[in-house]
């Protein structure tokens, strides 16, 4: 791994990232068009209908372009684990981004419907158009909303896709970290989880979670079984980060 890659401050896309993050929560993307940048690189270099090259496309371009907020190469190889270990039929990501981290999923979990539910309808649009590259699109799915509007993403994943009591095998968070604890909680008011379901939750320390990780602390042999991995964030090997896997008992 070449300096640039490995230290993220010598990289001018993760300064213009750092001053764009007002951005992100607002508009879900930097500001500076690397989303739509990302997209066309991958249309141009990656094969179509290869997943695996894909991935790796974006990785690159994340690594040599722009610095993306997917959960990356490192971390993505814990969330292929978890996903395979859950071995799911239906899995639900919330916060989609360019569609890396939906489409890991998919590729860990060939015949698995996968959901990534989205508050930017811009991100939405390209995750489409990476996944319909990738061959994925006629089982990765991007729902626009949140979790937290009162209802209605709820609602529309049970009225139109098959979310009902037991049927989520898989969750992944990686959108608002505040919202976590709040959106799983949700999630499990619905019924949806069964023991055995596993959710995996991104950037437990940077940017921080911490009320969720606490509430796994807490749980820890009663709702929940976690297991905290120490990972960095992604695309440099600086700054540590945390990945949490938790085992639904029920
Ligand atoms: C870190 S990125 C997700 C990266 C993606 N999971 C991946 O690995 O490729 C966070 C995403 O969450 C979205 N987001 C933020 N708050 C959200 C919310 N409350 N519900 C859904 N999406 C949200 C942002 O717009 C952004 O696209």
């Amino acid at each position: 791994m070449r300096l640039k890659q490995r230290i993220p401050f010598l990289r001018w896309s993760v300064w213009r990232m750092a001053t764009g993050s007002r951005n992100i929560t607002v508009t879900g993307q930097i500001g500076d068009g690397r989303e739509a940048a990302a997209v066309e690189y991958v249309l141009k270099h990656a094969r179509a209908g290869d997943i695996d090259d894909v991935l790796a496309t974006i990785d690159r371009f994340a690594y040599e372009k722009s610095m993306l907020i997917n959960v990356g190469d490192e971390k993505g190889a814990l969330l292929d684990a978890a996903v395979r270990r859950a071995d799911p039929k239906l899995a639900l990501e919330l916060g989609t981004y360019c569609g890396y981290g939906a489409l890991r999923i998919a590729r860990a979990a060939p015949v698995a419907k996968v959901y990534s539910v989205e508050l930017a309808e811009a991100n939405a649009v390209n995750a489409r158009e990476i996944w319909a590259h990738a061959g994925v699109a006629d089982r990765v799915t991007c729902v626009v909303g949140t979790i937290g509007d009162s209802g209605h993403t709820l609602d529309v994943l049970a009225r139109e896709h098959g979310f009902t009591a037991g049927a989520l095998d898989f969750l992944f968070l990686d959108h608002d970290k505040d919202a976590y604890l709040v959106d799983l909680q949700s999630i499990l008011d619905r019924g949806w989880l069964h023991p055995g379901s596993i959710v995996v939750a991104d950037n437990v320390k940077v940017p921080g979670a911490p009320k969720y990780r606490e509430y796994m602390r807490q749980q820890q042999g009663k709702k929940w079984s976690t297991t905290e991995h120490k990972a960095h964030v992604e695309y440099q090997s600086l700054i540590s980060d945390l990945v949490l896997e938790s085992e639904y008992l029920g």
